[in-house]
Formats: C-alpha cells, sequence, structure tokens
C-alpha cells in the first residue's frame, strides 16, 4: 500500500481486527441475543438498514448527556450521537423537562398549534428564508422540497452529486456509492441505483453530477439545458466521511443554478443548525433558493423542515401568478404549461407535520439550546478533537488525516485528501474496522461505518475529547508496535 505515512502491516491490522471484534462479542452478549431474536421479526434484525453491521449491532438501553448504555450495561462516551441528531445530546435536561409537559398534554392534535408559528420564525431567522414548512425526516424534507422546485419550475430533472446522500425516496436513492465498475467517467457520472425496486423511469429524472467539479457540472447542466428543475447539494458531503466543498465551489454552485433556472437545494439535514447557527448558510455565506433540515433541530425527537425563498415556496400555495426566476422567467426556460395533471399548485402533506410534540422540541431545542454562544465552545472542542486526533497519525505516522467542519469531524483513513466520492473509495476498509471495535471496547463509540463521522454535542466535554484522543493513541501505538 502506498501512503502518505508509514507502510501498516496488513497483518497486524486484520489481528487486530479480529482480536476487538473477539472482544466486542464477548462484552455483548445481550445484544448478540437480542439481535438472533430481532432477526425472527425485522428484516436484517432492525428498523433501519443502516443500523446493521457486523457482527451485530449494539442495543442501546439508555442515554443522557454524551453516555450512552448498552444492555449489557457497557457505557460509552457517545461520538456517534445518533448520526448526527444530537448536536443537543441525549435528553437534555431542559428538553426533557419541556416534553414532559407536552406529553401529558397531547401529542398529536392534526391542528396548527403557536409554537409551529414560532419555530417556522425561528428558522427563518437562521436560515435568511421566507418560508417554511415541516415534515418529519430528512427524506420526507428533501422529497418535498424537489416536488416544490419541479412545481415551481415545470421541469423534471433533478442534479444529485455523486456520492451524496439526501434520504431513502427513490429519486435520491441513486449513486450513493456505486462499485466502481458501475459509476461511469468522471465528467458525466452514471446514474447506479442505490437500491432494487427503483423503476427506470426515476433514475432517468437524476442525473449525477461530481461533487467540487463547478465546471463538469456546468457541461452537465449545458447537455440538460432547460429541463433541470433543481440542484441538489450537501454543502459538506458528510456521508463518505467529512469532504468540504473547495473555496469557490458553492458560490459557483450559486451562479449556474441562477443561469440555468435551476432551483439550487441546499440539503442541510445534517449541517443545520450543527456548523454554525444558520447552517451551512451561514458558515459558508452562500445561500441557496432551498434548504431541508432535520435531525438536529429537533433535539432528539423526530422531526424535519424545508424552506427557502417565498417565490419558490409559494408554490405549495398557487403556481398562477407566482414570479419566476428574474420576475417573467425570461431565459430560464421556465414553461408553467408542462406541469403535468395541469394542477395549479404543488402538494405538501403529512398527518405528523408540525405536530405539538416536534415543534416543542424544535424551539425548546434552538431557543434555549443551540443558541448563538453554543457555537464557539462547539468549533473549539471539535478543533482540540482534530488537533489530538492529528497529533497521533503525526507521532506514529499514520496514513490517514483528521478533519473537521465545524463540530463534525472523523478520521480519514486514506493515502490523500478526499474531495469527492472517487477518492473516498481509496479508503482503507480494514484499518477503519479495526480501529471502531478497538475504541468500542474502550469506551469510545463512533458511528458503525467510515462513511459517517462523529458529532459533539453541547454536552460533551474537553476530558472527553481527550479521553477520545487518548484511546485512539493506544490503538495508534499497538498498531505499529
Ligand atoms: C444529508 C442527509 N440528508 C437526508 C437524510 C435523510 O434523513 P432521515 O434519515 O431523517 O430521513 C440524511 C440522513 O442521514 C442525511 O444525512
Amino acid at each position: 500500500m502506498t501512503v502518505a505515512g508509514r507502510q501498516v502491516s496488513r497483518a497486524r491490522v486484520a489481528e487486530i481486527a479480529a482480536r476487538e471484534e473477539q472482544g466486542y462479542r464477548d462484552r455483548t452478549p445481550k445484544s448478540a441475543a437480542l439481535f438472533e431474536r430481532a432477526r425472527q421479526s425485522l428484516p436484517l434484525g432492525v428498523a433501519s438498514s443502516f443500523q446493521a453491521y457486523d457482527p451485530y449491532p449494539l442495543f442501546m438501553a439508555d442515554a443522557r448527556g454524551s453516555r450512552i448504555w448498552d444492555v449489557d450495561g457497557n457505557e460509552y462516551l457517545d461520538f456517534d450521537m445518533a448520526f448526527g441528531v444530537l448536536a443537543a445530546g441525549h435528553s437534555h435536561p431542559i428538553l426533557a423537562e419541556a416534553l414532559q409537559h407536552r406529553v401529558a398534554n397531547g401529542t398529536c392534535y392534526t391542528f396548527p398549534v403557536a409554537d409551529g408559528i414560532e419555530l417556522a420564525e425561528e428558522i427563518k431567522a437562521r436560515f435568511g428564508a421566507d418560508l417554511v414548512r415541516f415534515s418529519n425526516s430528512g427524506t420526507e424534507a428533501t422529497m418535498d422540497a424537489i416536488r416544490v422546485a419541479r412545481g415551481y419550475t415545470g421541469r423534471e430533472k433533478i442534479i444529485k452529486m455523486e456520492g451524496g446522500y439526501h434520504g431513502h425516496h427513490d429519486d435520491v436513492l441513486v449513486s450513493i456509492q456505486p462499485p466502481r465498475e458501475l459509476m461511469g467517467p468522471a465528467e458525466s457520472p452514471t446514474t447506479v441505483a442505490a437500491s432494487a425496486g427503483i423503476p427506470r423511469s426515476r433514475i432517468a429524472e437524476t442525473v449525477i453530477a461530481p461533487f467540487n467539479e463547478p465546471e463538469m457540472l456546468a457541461a452537465i447542466l449545458e447537455a440538460h439545458d432547460g429541463e433541470v428543475a433543481a440542484i441538489l447539494v450537501e454543502p459538506v458531503q458528510f456521508n463518505i466521511g467529512v469532504v468540504p466543498p473547495k473555496p469557490g465551489y458553492l458560490e459557483r454552485l450559486r451562479e449556474l443554478a441562477t443561469e440555468h433556472g435551476a432551483v439550487l437545494i441546499f440539503d442541510e439535514v445534517k449541517t443545520g443548525v450543527v456548523l454554525a447557527w444558520g447552517g451551512a448558510y451561514e458558515y459558508f455565506g452562500v445561500r441557496p433558493d432551498l434548504f431541508c433540515l432535520a435531525k438536529s433541530i429537533g433535539g432528539g425527537i423526530p422531526i424535519g423542515a424545508f424552506g427557502g425563498r417565498r417565490e419558490v415556496m409559494a408554490a405549495i400555495e398557487t403556481l398562477d401568478g407566482t414570479p419566476a426566476f428574474g420576475q417573467d422567467g425570461a431565459g430560464t426556460g421556465i414553461n408553467r404549461s408542462t406541469i403535468p395533471g395541469g394542477s395549479t399548485r404543488v402538494a405538501h402533506l403529512g398527518t405528523f407535520n408540525g405536530n405539538p410534540l416536534s415543534m416543542a422540541a424544535g424551539l425548546v431545542t434552538l431557543r434555549q439550546i443551540l443558541t448563538k454562544d453554543a457555537y464557539p465552545r462547539l468549533h473549539a472542542m471539535a478543533e482540540r478533537l482534530t488537533d489530538g486526533s492529528q497529533g497521533v497519525l503525526d507521532e506514529y505516522d499514520l496514513p490517514g488525516y483528521a478533519i473537521n467542519v465545524g463540530p463534525k469531524g472523523c478520521v480519514m483513513f486514506t493515502p490523500g485528501r478526499v474531495t469527492n466520492y472517487r477518492d473516498f473509495i481509496g479508503l482503507d476498509d480494514e484499518l477503519w474496522t479495526a480501529s471502531f471495535f478497538y475504541l468500542a471496547n474502550r469506551g469510545i463509540l463512533l458511528p458503525p461505518g467510515p462513511d459517517d463521522q462523529w458529532t459533539l454535542s453541547v454536552q460533551h466535554t474537553d476530558a472527553e475529547i481527550d479521553r477520545h484522543v487518548a484511546v485512539f493513541r493506544e490503538f495508534a501505538a499497538e498498531l505499529t508496535a
């Protein structure tokens, strides 16, 4: 293996991975037993296929603050934080108290509540938006935003970046981690279904572009001129480790979307209210037409939201008389007469949308926990973890680098800097596996896959960061002994 960093002995990596996996089995017999039972009732033994990993997932019993306990009573410092849901930490005391009141007073009315207005106002202020709607997950948020963009533009195609994950609806469940032999040329990647059961017709409407390559995107937009309703992008690719945008990339996306009359959608499901008070919008200073939120905005309660510019979001009210880009749509190719079915507005529906429980959770999380003054500390802790991890990689000359954007980061076990999905394929899976089990066995819990990253919460401490780094150092020392 040619790497920036020393040659790591493959035999040593395999030996540590095998030993640590056995240690994991030894520590977690109750999880193993629950998994066997779960497989009789749940495909793969889990409720969401993301929860499945070999040899079996930990079954959890309890969590508070930055800690989580499995059913065998093992305690972990949680750096997974539910795939980035918990910037507020587990069961933040302020939230727990507010929700007790809410649970005792009705959790679903399907009538609107005042908290929903306040939460929408809070999101508008943070994201520079005019209008907001709620849903129940990130998947719903991206699905709904895409429909709004299609209704607004009267076009059907969307552009999605290779390696990006935006939830589990058909339009976007493509080219997430496509196999090398199917992914096609770098400048015009093939659209590859990421699941069985996706109709060919859906795939035909999703065009794939490489992340971080604005001029390739420009050529793709030219090739589909007048057909693209939306460009959907996660401002930092957080589903292939941590891949930040190159300087100027998001700005160029903004220009290209405007030039081609396409709606620019930022998927802020992971970045929103985590990277900064105003999410990636504030962090990078680029304003999309629409944005999608979920995960951390609910402090651990299911929620989703999307919002943005009035003229685009107004498609939910009516398409008659709403001004297009540039007021009259001139030169944008927008022609609403192509809208199938002749409906004059975009449907956005959902029994649980805006329910009092998630509205209260969102409001307390944003107004009382993830307040402006929370971010400097979150960023400082993240730098401490990245610097500490990088220090270990340097000290032991290991192949990889530590990276964070705001309070989310990871160690990328790869030879060079990753700028898009195709670089990510070079990641050393075996080394990652050895480190995951090594750390878990010593009470440091990371997400169970190299494509995810650590998320810090307001309830983490510097001492916990230092513990994480110390265990990583033990791992590096053993690996190179
Ligand atoms: C960037 C991004 N968008 C959308 C989603 C889908 O969100 P959910 O799992 O809440 O449906 C995810 C989930 O991980 C995500 O990371």
